[in-house]
């Protein structure tokens, strides 16, 4: 047995409990590796014939550890190091330095001299202002109350209501999503969510270590039947979801849908968390789900996705009663949004900037989503996708992977094609593509 394991329940610090000292002796041997990650802890029985002491305390030591998210324990196999979070999280990381090969793993919205023009114009008047509270408050952590007020109005032209008391400023609807989750779930919790979802909830679930659990989805989005059985069958503590052209599949849930969604959620007292990250882009507003049962939902969009890519802002409503408790979330993970970067969403909400760069979005989307649809039409097994996407009123908006598979579709369809047309094909979308534009679709126009 380890020696440093054996010094650690020997040795008394102040009035620290044996098996806290037996938590940190082996949070070491994991973190120097001493403990690689995989290996079988001895088991409990065994550590504490060896450590002189009880098998409740090895069992306390062993649960803390997998609270913490050290090691895990397997019913009948026994306890193991966990992988990092940093090699579980690797996978998704997908932010890698930019390269000579195309990326087409980022949604980004369509970047334009419009927004250069505007960032510019702000940024003059931003510096002919005096009094800047922005860049002097420390507080209120939940946001400055007009950033609120901007804030609120964002999402009611969302078709979502808002109280600025309940709403809070984020970093981004990433972090909202996170904030979210953070204030209510943690290790033994179920979150069920789309069974393809965007990384940023399979990273929280890792960083939290809840347990993700994903539901049946067709064209529309999550079947309500099948978040039915599963609250049904087991204690679920909450539902992620993006019903509005979700990342990767650009499904857009209808309205039945989103209100089926709303009544089993209630029913069973089932948290929904609803990413509408992407909820200004169609052409019609659609009702978010959170709108419908606001007492049971976190609700969080923000400007990265259809507004301006660096302006990450975001903004997060939650039922009254968890507001303290993710203000308190918010305070540890970042103290409070960029004061400054808010200040130019609110200046762009109010004077109507914000709603322009959509419009912008939304026509360049529409130019480049007909010229897919051109080059695409050739061939059916796209169809599908396509239809999603059409059903959206948008294609190239969207969601990363759906866009990779549509770029290889593309790319094999034009292959595929008459020499006559491939050349076509190629000329219209692949090959602006390829001359190193970065990114997906959007950039083939
Ligand atoms: C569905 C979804 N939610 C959230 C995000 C992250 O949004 P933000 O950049 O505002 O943090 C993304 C980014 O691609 C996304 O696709």
């Amino acid at each position: 047995m380890n020696e440093r394991w054996r010094d650690a329940v020997r040795t008394v610090h102040g009035v620290e409990s044996k098996y806290k000292r037996l938590v940190k002796a082996i949070a070491a041997d994991i973190e120097s590796s001493a403990l690689a990650s995989g290996a079988r802890l001895p088991p409990q029985r065994e550590v504490a014939t060896d450590l002189a002491i009880s098998v409740q305390t090895v069992t306390n030591a062993y649960k803390e550890l997998e609270r913490q998210g050290l090691i895990r324990c397997e019913v009948g196999r026994g306890s193991f190091v966990a992988a990092r979070v940093t090699e579980t999280m690797s996978k998704y990381m997908l932010d890698t330095a930019e390269r000579e090969v195309i990326d087409f793993s980022i949604a980004r919205i369509v970047h334009t001299p419009e927004h250069d023009a505007m960032w510019r114009k702000v940024c003059a008047t931003l510096a002919t202002i005096d009094d800047q509270p922005w860049i002097r408050a420390c507080r209120p952590i939940a946001g400055l109350e007009h950033h609120r007020q901007a804030g609120a109005a964002w999402l009611a032209s969302l078709n979502m209501p808002a109280n600025p008391e309940t709403l809070l400023i984020t970093n981004g609807a990433a972090h909202g999503i996170f904030l979210a989750l953070a204030s209510f779930v943690g290790p033994g919790d179920t979150v069920l969510c789309e069974s393809l979802t965007d990384h940023g909830v399979i990273g929280s679930a890792n960083v939290l270590g809840f347990t993700l659990k994903g539901l049946d989805i067709d064209e529309c989005g999550i079947r309500p039947e099948h978040f039915e059985e599963m609250c049904d069958s087991e204690r679920v503590s909450a539902l992620v979801c993006t019903p509005t052209l979700n990342n990767p599949t650009v499904a857009l849930m209808p309205d039945s849908r989103r209100r089926a969604i709303a009544r089993i959620a209630e029913r069973y007292g089932v948290y929904v968390i609803e990413d509408d990250v992407y909820g200004a882009l169609p052409a019609k507003t659609q009702t978010p789900i959170a709108s419908l049962i606001p007492e049971l939902s976190f609700y969080c969009t923000s400007m990265t996705k259809s507004v301006l890519t660096g302006l990450r802002i975001g903004y997060l409503t939650m039922p009254r009663r968890l507001a303290l408790r993710a203000e308190s979330v918010l305070r540890v993970s970042s103290w409070a949004a960029t004061s400054p970067m808010a200040e130019v969403a609110t200046r762009w909400i109010m004077d109507g900037t914000a709603q322009h760069l959509v419009a912008v979005q939304r026509e360049r989307l529409t130019t480049r989503q007909a010229m897919v649809r051109e080059v695409l039409s050739a061939r059916e097994p796209s169809a599908g996708l396509i239809g999603v996407a059409e059903g959206a009123g948008l294609l190239a908006s969207g969601p990363r992977d759906a866009r990779v598979a549509q770029a290889r579709n593309c790319r094999d369809i034009a292959g595929s094609l008459p020499r006559g047309r491939r050349r076509t094909a190629e000329r219209g979308a692949l090959m602006r593509c390829r001359r190193g534009q970065r990114s997906h679709l959007q950039s083939c126009a």
